[in-house]
């Protein structure tokens, strides 16, 4: 019987909320999949930053490095500045093991409530794809004042590392801001190839890739003309091109014409929360940040403070990232089981068992509870 250590980070807000609901899923799939699940749950966030002084400690990559996955709730806490949390755990996890491609599916559920008129019939069936190790994230930039402003930014990534130097000088002098985006061919070239791949396995005729070569033409003009050589391959599946300005216009008036949406990674993160609100919401957000080392499976959501603690807090999100992780292990009945059961519930549950987020008025540790009795075809 397969048994897969799993790295659990809990993290803030209504992180440890709803990662206690994803791992009740998980337990209750296990023994009807003939798996076992060996959890190894880490302190790390935000408490453990304001406690010790370090974001992680040493060893920790190793530690969790070891694990056959990682799922994690989200990080961010308003003790805390924005920034440490985010950078040093979260995207640090990302680029440490090299999770290049982002997959954030979005579609439409039953008694979820779409934002926008759609045709009768229709559904919203988006997957963004989004690059998760280059472009503006490469965190290289600086403050200062100019003339003088001056920076070496080494950086490293699993394809590559190199450093930058930057000067900036300005006339008259004055205090100024600058962030470097990097984008490399085959780092573009890997996820695009990938998208391509899923786009063809969805029965897809068309990929579109999320651009804005129009105004920045030296990086996403790059990144147009990698996509394009990428496609290739891929005969069966034409590329579109769009502006990213005008995605974000035409996904609320027909999100249903949209199914695998290509994004260099700052795109990606804002178009996959836009075609989050068009599908439920982000309680219903799941992601994988998939590499060819570790994995890490986590909402599309972050910590909620506004919401954390008060049994508000939709559990979907994580429980079905807990499904693509689930996907990536192989198991793939298992998932397709969760993902059923999700259904279940939502299509079968009167409006007061609904999660709060979908107006009804169950709190998380309730709708965790449902989904087991769906997986376990008690509903
Ligand atoms: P957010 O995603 O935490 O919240 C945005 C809005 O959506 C809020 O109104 C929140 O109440 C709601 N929401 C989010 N998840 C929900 C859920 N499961 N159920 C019901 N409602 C939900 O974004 P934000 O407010 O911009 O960020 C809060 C903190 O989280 C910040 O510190 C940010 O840096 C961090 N963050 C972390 C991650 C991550 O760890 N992956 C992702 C995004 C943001
Ligand atoms: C996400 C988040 C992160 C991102 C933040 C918290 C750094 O918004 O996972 O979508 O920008 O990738
Ligand atoms: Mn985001």
């Amino acid at each position: 019987m397969p048994s897969y250590e799993i790295a659990v980070i809990p993290g803030d807000g209504i992180g440890p909320e709803v990662v206690c609901e994803a791992l009740k899923a998980l337990n209750a799939l296990a023994p009807r999949f003939g798996f076992t699940i060996d959890p190894r749950s880490y302190p790390f966030g935000a408490e453990y930053y304001l406690k010790t002084g370090e974001v992680l400690p040493k060893g920790a990559f190793d530690d969790l490095g070891a694990a056959r996955a990682l799922l994690l709730g989200a990080v961010g806490d308003p003790r805390v500045p924005p920034g440490p949390l985010e950078q040093e755990l979260l995207l640090a996890l990302r680029f440490r093991f090299d999770q290049y491609l982002n997959l954030r599916p979005s579609r439409t559920w039953p008694n979820a409530p779409v934002p926008v008129a759609l045709p009768e019939g229709a559904e919203i069936d988006i997957l963004v794809v989004r690059e998760n190790t280059e472009d503006f994230y490469m965190n290289l930039g600086g403050s200062g004042r100019a003339p003088g402003l001056r920076a070496e930014l080494p950086f490293e990534r699993g394809l590559y590392k190199g450093e930058a130097r930057i000067e900036v000088d300005l006339d008259p002098p004055t205090e100024a801001a600058f962030t470097l985006g990097i984008l490399t061919s085959p780092a573009t070239l890997r996820v695009a190839d990938r998208a391509f791949r899923l786009a063809s396995e969805r029965g897809e005729r068309v990929l579109y890739s999320a651009t804005k070569s129009n105004a920045l033409p030296h990086l996403y003009g790059f990144w147009d003309r990698t996509v394009a050589e990428a496609a290739k391959a891929h005969p069966g599946v034409r590329l579109r091109n769009i502006n990213v300005d005008n995605l974000a216009y035409q996904l609320p008036r027909s999100p249903q014409l949209y199914g695998v949406v290509l994004c260099p990674n700052l795109f990606g993160d804002i178009i996959s929360d836009l075609a989050a609100g068009l599908s439920g919401g982000l309680g219903l957000a799941a992601s994988g940040n998939i590499g060819d080392g570790l994995s890490m499976f986590e909402p599309v959501h972050g910590s909620a403070p506004d919401i954390a603690g008060t049994g508000k807090a939709n559990p979907l999100a994580a429980i079905l990232s807990v499904g693509l992780m689930l996907t990536h292990l192989g198991e793939k009945d298992a998932a397709a089981a969760l993902e059923k059961a999700v259904e279940t519930y939502l299509e079968k549950s009167p409006r007061v068992s609904l999660p709060y987020e979908l107006e009804g008025g169950a709190p998380c540790p309730k709708v965790g509870d449902l989904v087991v009795q769906a997986i376990e075809g008690r509903l």
